[in-house]
């Protein structure tokens, strides 16, 4: 595998992925990404021109995705829309880019017999109930769990992850899957949970919790979630699908109280604001099959530490994240968010 196509390589974790490939790998990349919103030129811009270029383009055409396609090993597929309350506002962009836009990538490496791998998202199991106390062994997801997404955004990536399995199973495409928990790390855009409390924390104001904070999410370091996309596409198996989590599990209460310490702040210093529209409970993974099957294993196990070590990267990083943090914080106070 010399020459990696990877979709939305200007986003989040797909620019966290490339930096992955070029530190640990030979790989030569090439990011298709139609850079919206949420991408960023600059996550790239310190990589090296001869091993990395962008090619600015929707994944939803098929021409480009085609001839791209023709000069690659193989495609790991990121690209999406991927913030769920923006799929409350306006779900359009969802159907189009991670439903039409996975179809569109599925066709061009059924052509090219090219070798895929498809990054989902834990969400598309819709979500667990809040552990009782003193519960012995509470419910997480696996690779059996029934499909269930709650919100526009989850159900996009679910019926992307059906199309993959369709397209394997009936027309031999050479496709792996994974679905990963919650991911944490640079160049995370300010409208998600964490990079948006950090901010507004930078800028003096209060954490915003949805509700009372219950809800629980499973959080991952992004070096880890790429570590396990490379393994699964270098050792899985065809067809199969691969859940990715650290066993991270913290109430969003929880994410913020560890934020107000490392900000010095008292632990009660944050407001309630009007909750999401059909909020998922819990999410929990349960990676077994990635761990033993394939080997994997995450590297970043304390979670306070890899959260103040990202509190520290928007600190070093305010003149990237700036740009979007007063229109983002203008629409979700238009929600009374
Ligand atoms: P992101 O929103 O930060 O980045 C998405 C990238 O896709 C952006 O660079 C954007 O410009 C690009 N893109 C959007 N529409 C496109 C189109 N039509 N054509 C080409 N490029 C397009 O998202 P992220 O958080 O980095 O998520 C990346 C992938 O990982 C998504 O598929 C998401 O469902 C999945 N995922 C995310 C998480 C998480 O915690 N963020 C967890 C599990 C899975
Ligand atoms: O589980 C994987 C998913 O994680 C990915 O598929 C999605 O792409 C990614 O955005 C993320 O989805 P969530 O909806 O869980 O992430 P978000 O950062 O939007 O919110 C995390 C939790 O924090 C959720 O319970 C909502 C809550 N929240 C969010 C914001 C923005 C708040 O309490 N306050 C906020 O200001």
């Amino acid at each position: 595998m010399e020459h990696l196509l990877v979709t939305g390589g200007a986003g989040f974790i797909g620019a966290n992925f490339v930096h992955h490939l070029l530190a640990h790998t030979d790989v030569r990349v090439t990011v298709l990404d139609k850079l919206t919103y949420a991408a960023s030129r600059e996550a790239l811009a310190s990589l090296p021109a001869a091993r990395v270029d962008l090619v600015v383009g929707d994944v939803a055409d098929a021409e480009v995705v085609d001839l791209l396609v023709a000069s690659a090993d193989a495609v790991v597929h990121f690209a999406a829309e991927s913030h769920n309350d923006n799929s409350l506002t306006d779900p359009s962009p969802f159907v189009q880019t991670n439903i039409v836009g996975t179809f569109t990538l599925l066709e061009a490496v059924r052509r090219h017999g090219t070798r895929l791998h498809h990054v989902s998202t834990d969400e598309v199991y819709g979500d667990l109930p809040l552990i009782e106390s003193g519960a012995e062994d509470p419910q997480r997801f696996t690779e059996q769990t029934a499909y269930q997404p709650s919100s526009p955004y989850s159900a996009s990536k679910a019926a992307s992850d059906h199309l993959v399995r369709a397209w394997v199973r009936s027309f031999g495409v050479q496709a792996t899957l994974s679905n990963c928990s919650n991911n944490y790390g640079p160049w995370q855009h300010v409208e998600k949970f964490i990079p948006r409390q950090v901010t507004e924390l930078i800028d003096g104001r209060r954490p915003r919790l949805y509700g009372v904070g219950a809800n629980v999410r499973d959080w991952i370091h992004v070096d880890d979630h790429s570590s396990a996309v490379w393994t699964i596409l270098t050792e899985g198996r065809i067809g199969e699908t691969y859940l990715v989590g650290a066993d991270g599990e913290r109430s969003n209460l929880e994410v913020v109280q560890t934020l107000l310490e490392v900000f010095g702040r008292p632990r009660d210093d944050f407001e309630s604001v009007a909750d999401r529209a059909g909020h998922d409970l819990r999410y929990a993974i349960d990676a077994t099959k990635l761990r033993t099957e394939l080997g994997w294993c995450p590297q970043h196990a304390d979670f306070t530490e890899g959260l103040a070590q990202t509190v520290e990267w928007y600190r070093a990083h305010e003149a990237w994240w700036r740009p979007a943090k007063a229109a983002t914080e203008a629409a979700y106070a238009a929600k009374g968010q």
